[in-house]
């Protein structure tokens, strides 16, 4: 039987928040290695507080917003290196700089990694372009917190969770999100475009919980948010 291809958007909050980043690492990558047999996936890092540090001070320096981007992007690339360094020869030995390349990549290695891409937009919508090219069987978005809520609920603790909710929701939801450099929401709104164009089932869930991340990667119930 054909492997099943995951992508997977891991955001650089809970890759490098400077909290047990080396074992949590270790950790994810064996969480990965573990289900090599069956699954071949394409990891796309976040750029966490590096990045927001980076573009801060590019901004006071007085850049523009696409070259912050590019300032994000680096450090990015910089985050899939040291997952790269943590999976060993299973992995693509560098970060993949295109789709294109991510995707022959795939051919050949069971874990490719990568960062950005392109000004403009985050790593959530390279891992939701990456799960059209390489026909992922879904996207898993890691991030810091356990789904989707009607609010922030780092900014309002009466937040509920969204078990469930349609493509449509997900897009009305991040339409009108702030998009300079460095902002951070639920969902990048191009990448919730693109899986509603491509009807890529998406599975929001933390990070850290493993067992719930590997729930996810293997379509069982987890703890979290489902897109569909
Ligand atoms: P992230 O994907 O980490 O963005 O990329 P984010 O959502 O702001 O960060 P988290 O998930 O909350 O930690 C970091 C920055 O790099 C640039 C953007 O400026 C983004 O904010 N970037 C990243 C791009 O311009 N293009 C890309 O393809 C990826």
């Amino acid at each position: 039987m054909p492997q099943e291809k995951i992508a997977i958007s891991i955001g650089g909050s809970i890759l490098v928040p400077d909290n047990d980043d080396m074992s949590f690492i270790k950790q994810l990558a064996s969480t990965l290695l573990e289900l090599v047999p069956n699954y071949k996936f394409l990891v796309v890092c976040g750029g966490g507080k590096i990045a927001r540090y980076y573009i801060t001070i590019g901004r006071s320096l007085g850049a523009d917003e696409s070259s912050l981007d590019e300032l994000g992007i680096e450090v990015t690339r910089l985050n899939a290196r040291l997952l790269i360094t943590a999976l060993g020869e299973k992995a693509y030995y560098k970060p993949a700089e295109s789709l294109d390349e991510a995707r022959l990549a795939l051919n050949s290695n069971p874990i490719v990694v990568m960062g950005g891409t392109h000004p403009g937009h985050t790593t959530d919508a390279v891992a939701a372009m990456g799960a059209e090219r390489i026909k992922a069987t879904r996207l898993i978005n890691a991030t810091s917190v356990d789904g989707v809520y009607t609010e922030d609920p780092k900014v309002n603790p009466n937040a509920t969770k969204i078990e469930k909710m349609t493509y449509k929701e997900l897009l009305d939801k991040v339409l009108y999100s702030r998009m300079e450099a460095g902002s951070s929401f639920v969902f990048d709104p191009l990448g919730a475009k693109l899986i509603g164009r491509s009807k890529i089932p998406t599975a929001v869930v933390h990070g850290r919980d493993m067992q719930q991340l590997a729930n996810a990667i293997k379509g069982l119930p987890f703890k979290g948010t489902i897109i569909s």
